[in-house]
């Protein structure tokens, strides 16, 4: 996958997920946001992208990222067109291929996919013309690449560049989780100081120990010392059969409560990528307490968003 997102050059071409990715490009996309942030401060508008035409193609409901995906198109001055998946013709039994090759009749250069189905985004980015590209916006429990770098972006503000002297927690749903997969990839290549997941045995997959990090099925003891927690939501959609005894039970177990966070440092930032449900896996007064960064990750998306924008469509320079 990775070749197909890197150019020969090295340039990005889509971007489907993290897969790939050395250190330095991660930090260099993210250095990127923090500029256009200052510079678009205020809601001011970029030319970057004059003259582009960005589709933002959701076949799966999102407020955070589709929101943030198309407010950043219009930032850098873009076209930005929305199918509306539900009232399109892929209601009628149109094909995928068959829908892009109309929206490419068009001249649009830039495709936002979310789509329930892993690899959606990775099919359009190998059947897309040349100079079309194709983000990832969340494809089925695989990737969630952007999601990834606006957390990496968060973490960075917060803690610094040095993610050696970091121990990051995960917790909650691994299994089903898109965002989990795109996180642990990151923090991977940035080269985490200590990656603890943890969540009930069956939603913990064995294979993320490849990446170095330690399972645990209990979170007290996870949470001893972390410098960052990242909640997940319980993903219902993708469960079939019953993964879990109750929703109570597993707030009990798994849930992030005032007193369970007083186990992390004192200046543990608590993320969750959204939507929430609280009081199954977070206590809301957690959710909007003095350690929760969750509303800054969405504000962040805004920004990170913009500049892999600009980078895959070859917008090389900040213009003031
Ligand atoms: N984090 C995230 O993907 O949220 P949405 O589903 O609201 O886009």
């Amino acid at each position: 996958m990775s070749r197909l997102q890197f150019a020969p050059d090295g340039q990005l071409r889509h971007l489907l997920s993290i897969d790939g990715f050395k250190p330095a490009q991660i930090h260099a996309l993210l250095d990127r946001a923090e500029g256009l942030r200052s510079s678009t401060g205020g809601a001011r508008k970029l030319p970057l992208l004059r003259g582009k035409t960005v589709v933002s193609l959701f076949f799966e409901n999102s407020t955070r990222t589709r929101t943030t995906f198309e407010l950043a198109a219009s930032r850098l001055s873009a076209d930005v067109v929305t199918l509306d998946v539900a009232s399109s013709s892929t209601k009628k039994g149109e094909s995928l291929l068959d829908t892009l090759a109309a929206l490419e009749a068009m001249n649009c250069d830039l495709f936002v996919v979310r789509h329930a189905a892993s690899g959606a985004a990775e099919f359009f980015a190998r059947h897309a013309a040349a100079g079309v590209s194709v983000l990832n916006a969340g494809d089925g429990r695989h990737a969630h690449p952007t999601q990834a770098l606006l957390d990496m972006f968060t973490i960075r503000q917060h803690k610094g560049a040095d993610f050696g002297q970091l121990r990051v927690a995960i917790v909650g749903d691994l299994l089903h989780s898109r965002v989990a997969r795109s996180d642990i990839q990151a923090l991977s290549v940035l080269g985490v100081g200590e990656l603890r997941l943890v969540g009930p045995r069956a939603l913990l997959p064995d294979a993320f120990a490849d990446f170095g990090a330690s399972l645990y099925g209990d979170l007290d003891l996870a949470l001893k010392d972390c410098d960052v927690v990242i909640m997940l939501r319980l993903q219902r959609e993708r469960m079939r059969g019953a993964f879990l005894p109750s929703e109570g039970e597993y707030y009990r177990r798994y849930g992030l409560s005032e007193s369970r966070l007083k186990l992390a440092k004192p200046d543990c930032i608590v993320m969750h990528p959204g939507p929430m449900n609280r009081g199954v896996e977070i206590a809301s007064s957690v959710a909007d307490g003095p350690n929760s960064v969750i509303q800054e990750q969405v504000s962040n998306g805004l920004a990170v968003r913009m500049a892999v924008m600009a980078t895959v469509l070859g917008a090389r320079t900040v213009q003031p």
